[in-house]
């Protein structure tokens, strides 16, 4: 079976019980720092999980793009990928264990011919804040399914994706020992004290891997020969003359064919490489994906001839494509930028090793960490030139370092919106209100361009082609906070898509938003399409403060505030 034959049976087969497509949302988390990039279908649900009303009901269903980068060192292996598609369907305090484990059972059995003998189950076994899922047990029983195993919360609990959110226990659905498919049923909210609360409402969230499972429907079991894969290694061998038939190729093959691809998805968000949260990301993608090929013997200008590969296997992904000159240059110049730095770091390497028999931790640490190598390198690096190379010492000075940047950032992750706390819920309030002042004040053009909430501040970005001058931050002060003493209250309605757009109500720019949507009005202030969490009451906001205004990029500025 091919992948855009899966996607559609999927999404008609959940159509088809009622469900609702939501769109294949952006990789980019919006208005969540607890984690860099979207991790699941239900990550972009979560204030729907946690309780408010989705404009399209409480049955969804989509394909979603994810990017996960914790386990990034175990990529090389058959199943592991940093980007991924995964197919899900969600209950939103609607149906429970027994309606969603049915449709799992009838999709795989008899939309995509699994036999039930070969499916095995895996169920939560128990703990202290959740029982033994028996209920889950007897309803694949009633079905057919013999093989049911109970396990603890490493392997049976999913969630909360950031530190905080919904999640609950998993009933695990897997086909030739691999796990193609989980059933989440999640009625708990995790709180920053590690508290498991029971939430308002039970939900259902279920998440299927396009690539393991076209992989298992293909009789494949390396997911890397599967049609989303193989034509980037088709293409390595092409370029390079080099055979995926040997096992030591297969892993530097895999990787460079996993980086390239997240690489270039995160590049089409419009991120480019840097040394800070997705920025660094990818930077690192490209810069892994560039030593490995050249541990394969070449060298310069490497990542790009494959990009065009990726193009081709996701025709559907409009975005992807509407990006492609941006695409190939980010990449091209952090290549070129990488190909400077490794000639810079090889002559570092040279300086730190010369007369010598060892390369300490700390030296170790500062090539990896201020010229970009990858560990492998480095340790390749020894080998050749006969130098003394310890891990551990490396790791030490790593850990240490570690313990240096999580000590200054835990305070920006703190809490975020994720979390929904009073704090984030005014700023998320304000920042509506900052909107619609800056128009008021400067012009009606002005579009939002992003934005990030802590419990500490609000970040907006906006379209506007100069530095505001000081007279106009104050202008623009003054009205978010006359707006606040004026007592407006918050109302929520609902209404197409269209119709918000064509009667000019705000949205962001770029956004991809369902056919139906939540507006939120401010009195007759302002109007927004928006997700929420909101304040019922502008008074509720307290003082807003603007701390900072600066560039964000060419024609976007930036603002930072707070609330006393
Ligand atoms: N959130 C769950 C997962 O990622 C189900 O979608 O496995």
């Amino acid at each position: 079976m091919e992948r855009k034959q899966l996607i559609k049976k999927y999404l008609k087969f959940f159509e088809s019980k009622g469900h609702k497509i939501i769109p294949n949302a952006s990789l980019i988390p919006k208005d969540d720092p607890t984690v860099l990039f979207t991790t699941a279908g239900m990550h972009p649900l979560v204030p729907y999980l946690l309780g408010q009303k989705h404009p399209l009901g409480k049955k969804l269903v989509n394909i979603q793009k994810c990017i996960r980068t914790t386990d990034i060192e175990e990529v090389g292996d058959a199943t592991h990928h940093t980007f991924f598609e995964m197919l899900g369907n969600w209950s939103l305090g609607d149906y429970w264990k027994k309606e969603a484990i049915e449709m799992s059972f009838e999709f795989l059995t008899k939309n995509l011919n699994i036999p039930k003998e070969k499916i095995i189950i895996t169920c939560f076994k128990g703990d202290k804040n959740a029982k033994k899922d028996i209920e889950s047990e007897k309803i694949w029983k009633s079905l057919g399914i013999k093989k049911i195993k109970f396990l603890g919360k490493k392997d049976n609990w999913w969630g909360p994706a950031g530190e905080t959110g919904p999640c609950g226990p998993d009933s695990e659905m897997f086909v030739k020992g691999f796990e193609i498919w989980n059933n989440v049923f999640m009625q708990y909210d995790k709180d920053s004290k590690g508290n498991y609360n029971s939430l308002k409402q039970k939900n259902v969230d279920t998440g299927m891997g396009v690539e393991r499972t076209l992989a298992i429907l293909n009789n494949l079991d390396d997911n890397y020969l599967t049609e989303v894969w193989k034509p980037i290694l088709d293409e390595i061998e092409h370029l390079f003359g080099i055979s995926y038939n040997s096992e030591k190729n297969k892993r530097i093959m895999r990787i460079i064919a996993d980086h390239t691809k997240a690489a270039v998805f995160i590049a089409a968000e419009g991120i480019i490489p840097s040394n800070k949260e997705q920025g660094y990301i990818l930077r690192k993608l490209i810069r892994r994906a560039y030593t490995h090929l050249n541990k394969i013997g070449h060298y310069r200008n490497l990542i790009v001839p494959l990009i065009g590969t990726i193009f081709e296997i996701y025709p559907d992904y409009k975005h992807l494509h509407s990006q492609k000159d941006s695409i190939y240059k980010i990449i091209k110049e952090e290549e070129n930028k990488f190909e400077l730095t490794l000639d810079k770091g090889l002559r570092i390497f040279e300086k730190l090793t010369k007369n010598k028999k060892q390369l300490s931790g700390k030296n170790s640490f500062l090539l990896f960490q201020s010229y970009g190598f990858p560990l492998e390198i480095i340790e390749d690096l020894c080998k050749e030139n006969k130098i003394r190379f310890s891990a551990k010492d490396f790791q030490k000075e790593q850990v240490q370092h570690q313990k240096l940047s999580q000590t200054a950032s835990a305070g920006k992750f703190k809490s975020g919106l994720a979390d929904h706390s009073e704090k984030t819920t005014k700023l998320h309030t304000a920042t509506h209100l900052l909107n619609e002042a800056l128009r008021s004040v400067l012009n009606k053009n002005i579009n939002q361009r992003g934005s990030n909430i802590t419990s500490e501040r609000l970040r907006f970005d906006f379209n506007f082609p100069r530095k505001l001058t000081e007279q106009e931050i104050k202008k623009v002060e003054n009205l978010v906070n006359k707006k606040i003493s004026n007592a407006l209250t918050i109302k929520r309605e609902e209404m197409p898509l269209k119709k918000a757009l064509a009667s000019g109500i705000q949205s962001e720019f770029g956004s991809k938003y369902p056919n139906k949507v939540s507006v939120y009005n401010i009195g007759n202030f302002s109007r927004e399409i928006c997700t929420g969490p909101h304040v019922k009451n502008t008074k509720e906001i307290g003082k807003f403060k603007i701390l900072k205004e600066e560039s964000s990029a060419a024609g976007i500025r930036r603002i930072k505030a707070v609330i006393e």
